[in-house]
C-alpha cells in the first residue's frame, strides 16, 4: 500500500504565522505537526510516502525530511497550486499509486492510541472498496459525517451538514483499492469549487464498497484548526509525554521499532539534535534504555 500527506492549503484561520509558513510544519508541543501523521503510516508498514504541499513550502518540507532515506522511508513531493480539494490529492498522485493501494492522510490530522493504531493494521491489510474512520464529535456541522445502523453499517455519508442526526465524523484518514483514482477523475467541483473526498467515498457507498471502522474512546482525534485547539493539542501531547516518559509520534523511534533503520542509524540522527530533549530522547531509545508501548 503506497501513502499520501496532503499537506496543502491556504490556513487562513491560522494568519499571520501562517503567511510564512505551512500550517503542518507548524509545532504541536515539540515536533512538527506533520510527524504526527507521517507516523501513522509508517506504524501501518507504509514506506513509500507522497507528501503533496504548495509551491512556496516544498522546500522546507523536503529540508525537514528529505527523501526520507534516513527513516528507511521513500518520499517522493508534488506541489499542489491551489486548493483544490482533498480528492485533488489522487490527481496528484495517480503516478505514486499506480496500481497499488493507497492511504490518503490529512498532514493537520493528529491521531493516538494504541487501538488506533490495531485498527488500522487489521484495515490496511485487506482493503476492499473504501475504509473511513468515525470519531463522535459535538461539533458535526465543521466536517464530514457518517451515518451507521447499529451494527455499525454505512448508511450515508454527507460534507458539513447543516442538520444532521449524527455525530460521527469522517476523520481525515482514507483506506482505498486502485480504483480510487479514476473515480476521483469522475470527480466533478462541488457548489464550494472543491473536489470533494465525501463524493468519492459516496462513489464506494453507492457500490456497497465503503466501510467505516469506529475510533473507540481510547483513541484521540485532535483538532489543530485554530490557535486554540492546535495549543490544546500541544498542552495534551505535552501531559502525556512528560507523564509516560515516551513521545509521541517521533518518527526515528517509529523507523526503529517498525526495523526501517538500525540502532545505529537511529543514534546518528539522534546525535544531530543532541541539545534537544527530542534529539537525547531519540538517543536514549537507540542506546536502548527505553523501550516504550510503541503508539504514535
Ligand atoms: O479533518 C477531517 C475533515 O477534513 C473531514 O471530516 C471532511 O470531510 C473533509 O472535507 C476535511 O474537512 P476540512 O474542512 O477540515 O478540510 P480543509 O479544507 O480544512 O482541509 C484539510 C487539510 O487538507 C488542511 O490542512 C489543508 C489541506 N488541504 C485542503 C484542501 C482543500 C490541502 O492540502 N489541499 C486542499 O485542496
Amino acid at each position: 500500500m503506497k501513502g499520501i500527506i496532503l499537506a496543502g492549503g491556504n490556513a487562513t484561520r491560522l494568519r499571520p504565522v501562517t503567511a510564512v509558513t505551512s500550517k503542518q510544519l507548524l509545532p504541536v508541543y515539540d515536533k512538527p505537526m506533520i510527524y504526527y501523521p507521517l507516523s501513522v503510516l509508517m506504524l501501518s508498514g507504509i514506506r513509500e510516502i507522497l507528501v503533496i504541499t504548495t509551491g512556496e513550502d516544498q522546500p522546507q518540507f523536503r529540508r525537514l525530511l528529505g527523501d526520507g532515506s534516513d527513516l528507511g522511508l521513500r518520499l517522493t513531493y508534488a506541489v499542489q497550486t491551489r486548493p483544490r480539494g482533498l480528492a485533488d490529492a489522487f490527481l496528484l498522485g495517480a503516478d505514486h499509486i499506480g496500481d497499488h493501494s493507497v492511504a490518503l492522510i490529512l498532514g493537520d490530522n493528529v491521531f493516538h492510541g494504541s487501538s488506533f493504531i490495531q485498527n488500522l493494521r487489521a484495515a490496511t491489510e485487506r482493503v476492499g472498496g473504501c475504509r473511513l474512520f468515525g470519531y463522535p464529535v459535538s461539533d458535526p456541522h465543521r466536517y464530514g459525517i457518517a451515518e451507521v445502523d447499529a451494527e455499525g453499517r454505512l448508511l450515508s455519508l454527507a460534507e458539513k451538514p447543516t442538520a444532521t442526526r449524527s455525530n460521527l465524523a469522517v476523520t481525515g484518514l482514507y483506506l482505498y483499492d486502485n480504483d480510487v483514482v479514476s473515480i476521483a477523475q469522475q470527480v466533478r467541483p462541488s457548489p464550494r469549487g472543491e473536489l470533494e473526498i465525501t463524493d468519492i467515498n459516496q462513489v464506494y457507498l453507492d457500490q456497497g464498497r465503503a466501510a467505516l471502522t469506529e475510533l473507540g474512546r481510547g483513541t484521540a482525534w485532535l483538532d489543530t484548526g485554530t490557535f486554540s485547539s492546535l495549543m490544546e493539542a500541544g498542552q495534551y501531547i505535552e501531559i502525556l509525554e512528560r507523564r509516560q516518559g515516551a513521545r509521541i509520534a517521533c518518527i526515528e523511534e517509529v523507523a526503529l521499532r517498525m526495523g526501517y533503520i538500525d540502532a545505529a542509524a537511529c543514534l546518528r540522527l539522534g546525535k544531530t539534535m543532541e541539545n534537544s530533549d527530542y534529539g537525547r530522547y531519540v538517543i536514549e531509545v537507540a542506546t536502548g534504555s527505553r523501550i516504550p508501548e510503541l503508539v504514535p
